[in-house]
């Protein structure tokens, strides 16, 4: 019997609630298709941040990468930790350091979900840069405090980032409705923008067989709410990947719907799977956060360790579940309720 070592990381607030269900669904699941999930539960979070002075401990990072795969729940508890500390003690070093570079988003309704728009047959797939551009990190601040006070945040984007993470955006496409959306800011951003339509254009000739549309953020913005539809495969670089695929949330019906992967295509290292959502505080441990994103994040797991029949009826069950009604709308349901609701449809 095939074996998967599982790292799982609840982290902070909702992400302890999401991931308990997650991976009840994920056992349920490995017993069905004859696979097995071992966990091995990390506590890195804000309040091992309060014990050790780390969000994670030094050699955190050397003992992910023993694993075939992460499970994050939610990283934040700004109260007490700072978000800029938090993040880049926990979430934001893995995604660099496995060089996790594409981070997918779908964004669809699931059966039965109504979304804020009169759009409603939309199927999106938001592929955001998830090691550099925006994120890279690199900047400083002098003077701080005085009147003199300087603050650089520089963009970095290379040709490798750049090449690699359109070519994936290409293979995804041709895999479904072989549409390309590109998505920058050339008209205002000269150097790293324009080199970004740059690299597109030429991966294009590559890809005779993928349509490419070019999209400035801005516009792209108003499209996602007026024409969904439309659009097929959408990259985009890590912050204006981050805009769009909050507001890709709201159009499938709110945070709750929203799966994602953080992928190391080259399987060098471990890939990580987590929901868009934060950490919630105000509703954390309460038994009413959607678990739905994080399950579907599994899904993306299973798919992603190649079981993927198991992925298709983790997302199936997702379905019967939802299209019944159950975990439809905030409130209707508890954690607990969508959950058992789920694993039901699974064994189905
Ligand atoms: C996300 C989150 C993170 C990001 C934050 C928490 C650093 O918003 O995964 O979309 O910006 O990447
Ligand atoms: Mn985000």
């Amino acid at each position: 019997m095939k074996n998967y070592a599982l790292a799982l990381i609840p982290g902070d607030g909702i992400g302890v609630d999401v991931t308990d269900a997650a991976m009840k669904v994920m056992q349920a699941a490995a017993a069905r298709f004859g696979f097995g999930l071992t966990l091995e539960t990390f506590p890195w979070s804000c309040n091992y941040y309060h014990e050790t002075g780390a969000m994670m401990p030094e050699d955190g990072i050397e003992t992910l990468r023993g694993f075939d795969a992460v499970f994050l729940g939610a990283v934040g508890w700004p109260e007490t930790v700072p978000d800029s500390v938090s993040l880049h003690g926990l979430l934001l070093p893995i995604r660099k350091a496995f060089n996790q570079y594409a981070n997918i988003r779908p964004h669809r309704l699931l059966n039965g979900v109504e979304g804020p728009l009169k759009a409603s047959g939309f199927d999106i797939l938001c592929i955001r840069e998830n090691t550099e551009g925006e994120y890279s990190g690199a900047g400083g601040r002098v003077h701080q405090g005085k009147g003199n006070e300087v603050a650089v945040e520089t963009s970095v984007f290379t040709r490798e980032g750049v090449e690699r993470i359109l070519r994936f955006g290409f293979e995804q496409a041709r895999s479904r409705r072989k549409h390309l959306t590109s998505v920058t800011k050339s008209n205002a951003q000269k150097y790293s923008m324009v080199f970004w339509d740059e690299v597109t254009r030429e991966l294009a000739t590559e890809y005779s067989d993928v349509t490419v549309s070019h999209m400035h953020i801005d516009a792209m913005a108003a499209k996602m709410v007026m024409a969904p539809e439309q659009l097929d495969v959408v990259v985009a670089s890590n912050l204006f990947g981050d805009i769009l695929t909050d507001l890709g949330a709201a159009i499938q019906g709110g945070l709750g719907f929203a799966a994602s992967a953080n992928i190391n295509p080259d399987r060098s290292s471990p890939s990580m799977f987590e929901p868009v959502h934060g950490s919630a505080p105000d509703i954390a441990g309460k038994n009413i956060a959607n678990p739905i994103a994080a399950i579907w994040s599994g899904a993306m797991m299973l798919d992603h360790l190649g079981e993927t029949d198991a992925a298709n009826a983790v997302l199936a069950a997702i379905e019967l579940a939802t299209a019944q009604g159950i975990g439809i709308r905030p409130g209707l349901h508890s954690t607990d309720q969508i959950t058992t609701a789920i694993l039901g449809a699974l064994e189905k």
